[in-house]
């Protein structure tokens, strides 16, 4: 199917509910190296191979959605570094002329090896997830044996390579790591990082109890200020989180809180699976399946489904993180 054959696309993608939406993560594996219990079951069952877009077919999503009026792409996993030769993938989204901003979530575990090779291939900012700084606790959070000092150093490298920005991601969880949530904030000043704070969603039923460990952001904001003189910011970056600054630092803290502030409103995004699947909206699993029109590469066919899809987008999510989770599937096929 040819371009010329199509009627010319819209410049910007609009839900059912007028939400402009500029912004696609994309997931390029849902495999990850790491088990953190708040994501994933200690024995996940992975995608089979065959299931999983080729580094090609995510390429024409990309290049078709950027067509369609999407500017920012962000590639998540499960973990996108395992993905093996990602960074072709990055080199030809980096140079495309409609792709404003390319973007990374990663988990850490293999910066040292790729930070510079990232920025080098046109990754504009990186997240890191770092949930706390003692080793002990990270190895019973992520049941894996990766060092804790190698995600460190990875980070250090990140900071070296001087992405114009760079964020720690944290989940909050009462009794695990609210003790550490300045000395987090103070990780991430060193690094010249800003640091996001996110409370944990019930997404994935993996036998946890999710209520035990709630924190929420306004307790979250007190311990922080025990430390720092905070100041809301206005910094928007388009998405759920709202900001502060700290006082004496350029590091801003992102509140990332679907408990206590709902931030549907100014959704900006949608996510597409390794898989081909479309999820409108984290909060729900209903999805979208785009992959027969990836595999013929039918533009038309692709186009009429995301429409499609947009026009689905739910107006919220209805995260209740004491009763019983709807959404079923992990973290992890998503990349948050
Ligand atoms: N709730 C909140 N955040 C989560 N993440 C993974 N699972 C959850 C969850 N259930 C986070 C990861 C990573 C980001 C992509 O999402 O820690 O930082
Ligand atoms: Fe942890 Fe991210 Fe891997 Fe999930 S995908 S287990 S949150 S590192």
């Amino acid at each position: 199917m040819t371009s010329q054959l199509l009627p010319s696309p819209p410049k910007t993608l609009i839900d059912q509910h007028g939400r402009q939406i500029p912004y696609l993560r994309l997931s390029v594996t849902d495999r990850c190296d790491l088990r953190c219990r708040y994501c994933l079951p200690e024995r996940p069952d992975f995608l089979p191979k065959s299931e999983i877009l080729s580094l090609e077919q995510l390429l024409f999503v990309v290049e078709q959605c950027t067509a369609l009026g999407i500017s920012k792409i962000r590639i998540t996993g499960g973990e996108p570094l395992v993905r093996r030769d990602l960074l072709w993938l990055l080199e030809r989204i980096g140079a495309l002329d409609n792709c404003a901003e390319l973007v990374i979530t990663t988990n850490g575990t293999q910066l040292t090896k790729y930070a510079s090779a990232l920025k080098q291939a046109g990754v504009k900012r990186l997240n890191v997830s770092l949930d706390t700084l003692c080793p002990h606790k990270f190895h019973q959070l992520t049941r894996n044996n990766i060092q804790h000092e190698h995600i460190l150093a990875g980070i250090a490298a990140a900071s070296k390579a001087e992405f114009a920005g760079l964020k720690i991601n944290t989940v909050l969880m009462r009794g695990f790591n609210d003790d550490e949530l300045c000395d987090l904030v103070e990780f991430a000043m060193r690094h010249n990082a800003d640091i996001s704070f996110i409370e944990e969603m019930p997404i994935g039923i993996i036998g946890r109890d999710r209520k035990l460990h709630q924190l929420d952001s306004f307790t979250t904001e007190s311990i922080l200020s025990s430390r720092f003189m905070l100041t809301p910011s206005n910094h928007n970056s388009g998405g759920p989180a709202s900001y502060w600054k700290v006082g004496g630092s350029s590091t801003k803290i992102g509140m990332i809180a679907p408990h206590t502030r709902n931030f549907c409103t100014n959704c900006n995004r949608v996510r597409i699976t390794c898989q081909g699947n479309l999820y409108p909206c984290l909060g729900h699993d209903q999805h979208t399946k785009l992959a027969p029109a990836i595999r013929a590469r039918d533009e038309r066919q692709f186009r009429e489904l995301l429409f499609s899809a947009l026009a689905t987008k739910p107006e919220s999510h209805q995260f209740d993180i004491g009763g019983t989770t709807n959404v079923l599937r992990y973290m992890a096929v998503t990349g948050g």
